[in-house]
């Protein structure tokens, strides 16, 4: 029994799970000055401000490795479809794509434009993309990264080639600005067509002030289907002769044909971590979603519009029954439907599992916040890895669960203070029913919160409690310390 105390806010009769993979354990959590103040029997304390959590799990918030959300931090600054998952945490700026530096006036290639850069926030420089973050807070903290995608639109008069010299130059002293502004990284996407023809030379080159700060090099690969293994390497050299952190962004092995392959990617995974520090995330769904695309390869199965800007009233459609009614083939109906995004059904859900269940794999929701039919991910993410995936199948415990998408992230991502439940900690937390907690977003109805997070916590400060968004903006920018 702890001497009585006083906090601004005890959650108790809870039991928690500390984001370190440990056995779960009974104990009360007393939170002061947005911190976590004490843990144990604290019955004989006092606070302003008390959540009963008798029967529920206390866990550090959720951290999503993964996101597009560095214009719906401003738009969206409630961020529901986040809060009311428990997460707490965005990582930013991912698949090559960040929402600085731009130009006022530049046109946005696609998938550029997957976040939105409306007049007004079109930031020339890092820095004032954070400043801006740091001014007007939204009601989750974020870390944010550069995208090298978005460095190559803005510095490159021609993106169909490899870039020159002065080009990298110019990309490296925006990669520094970045850095010494407080982003914690560099992204690429190089299987998208503003940086397909990036060599690996260049995104060594481009990259080089990551070393001197540690800081971590994360990728939408090259390919993610036929040629994955080509592209596992290919990002395995780009970090060792980086010297950094890499980070494989929503690992996927892509059609029917490649089925069963993350037998193979995961064994290079596992042997390459032996050598160089590497890791991964992933999304508990068996589609994926991007750009409309309209090479073959990306039609090959059920494709669903999720947003189109020439037809709005295809969201949500399939796209056969479109091209049906059209009278073209899908290839065409997909070019008349760009620009936009689309969600296509090209996994197996084996691979999922496995790569899930693989003991290095975070959580990142991958989900786009854009238009009315965004692919269920954006919404569901983590309470379907509790709740479908881990108590309903068994793939983990819960234990695990909790770690995949708390501790293990804010250790790679370099987050210091989060992600563990212990004192001193940022008092980013989540009190959820493990009994209940599940998704409840869906192909068709895709905007649904998910069910059993009883309340969140974001530096202290309640934020989201029984299914309502409390209107608090306590988000911070964080940092990275490189261990
Ligand atoms: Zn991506
Ligand atoms: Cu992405």
């Amino acid at each position: 029994m702890t001497q009585a105390r006083h906090f601004d806010l005890l959650i108790r009769g809870g039991t928690v799970i500390d984001g370190t993979k440990a056995p779960r354990f009974d104990a009360d959590v007393g939170v002061t000055a947005g911190r976590i103040a004490a843990i144990g029997d604290l019955s004989g304390c006092t606070a302003a401000d008390t959540i009963d959590a008798t029967g529920r799990i206390v866990a550090p918030g959720f951290i999503d490795a993964h996101t597009h959300d560095d214009q719906a931090l401003f738009s969206d600054a409630g961020m529901d479809f986040k809060v009311s998952q428990g997460v707490t945490t965005v990582v930013v700026g991912n698949c090559g794509i960040s929402a600085a530096p731009l130009k006022p006036g530049m046109d946005l290639p696609m998938p550029l434009s997957l976040i939105e850069a409306p007049p007004e926030r079109r930031y020339t420089r890092f820095r004032d993309y954070l400043d801006a973050l740091k001014a007007t807070p939204s009601a989750l903290n974020v870390a944010a990264m550069v995208g090298h995608s978005t460095l190559r639109a803005v510095t490159m008069s021609d993106l169909n080639r490899p870039a020159n010299e002065a080009e990298i130059a110019a990309m490296q002293a925006h990669v520094q600005e970045a850095l010494d502004a407080g982003a914690i990284g560099m992204s690429t996407g190089t299987f998208y067509p503003p940086a397909a023809k990036a060599t690996t030379e260049e995104i060594i080159a481009v990259g080089q002030p990551l070393t001197a700060k540690g800081a971590v090099y994360v990728t939408h690969m090259r390919d993610e289907a036929d040629k994955v293994m080509e592209a596992l390497d290919e990002t395995f050299r780009i970090g060792k002769a980086l010297g950094i952190q890499v980070v494989v962004s929503h690992h996927k092995v892509q059609h029917p044909r490649n089925f069963g392959n993350t037998r193979k990617t995961l064994a290079f995974i596992r042997e390459t971590m032996q050598q160089q520090r590497v890791c991964l995330d992933c999304y508990p769904y068996t589609a994926g979603s991007t750009m409309i695309r309209s090479d073959q390869g990306m039609l090959d199965g059920k494709v669903l519009i999720a947003s189109s800007t020439p037809h709005p009233e295809c969201a949500g459609r399939d796209l056969a029954d479109i091209a049906a009614e059209w009278g073209v083939d899908r290839h065409e109906a997909a070019k008349r439907l760009q620009p936009g995004s689309a969600i296509y059904f090209m996994m197996d859900e084996q691979d999922v599992r496995d790569i899930l269940a693989f003991d290095q794999t975070m959580i990142g929701s991958d989900g786009i916040p854009l238009g009315d039919k965004p692919h269920p991910r954006l919404w569901g993410t983590f309470p379907r890895v509790l709740g479908h995936y881990s108590r309903e199948l068994g793939l983990f415990p819960l234990e695990t669960a909790v770690w995949k998408m708390t501790g293990l992230t804010a250790h790679n991502f370099g987050l210091q203070g989060r992600g563990t439940i212990a004192e001193g900690q940022a008092a980013d937390l989540v009190v959820f029913d493990p009994e209940r907690i599940i998704d409840r977003a869906s192909y068709a109805d895709p905007k649904q919160p998910a069910a059993g997070i009883d309340a969140v916590l974001v530096n202290g400060a309640l934020t989201w409690q029984q299914g309502r968004h409390l209107g608090t903006r306590r988000g911070q920018v964080l940092s990275r310390t490189a261990p």
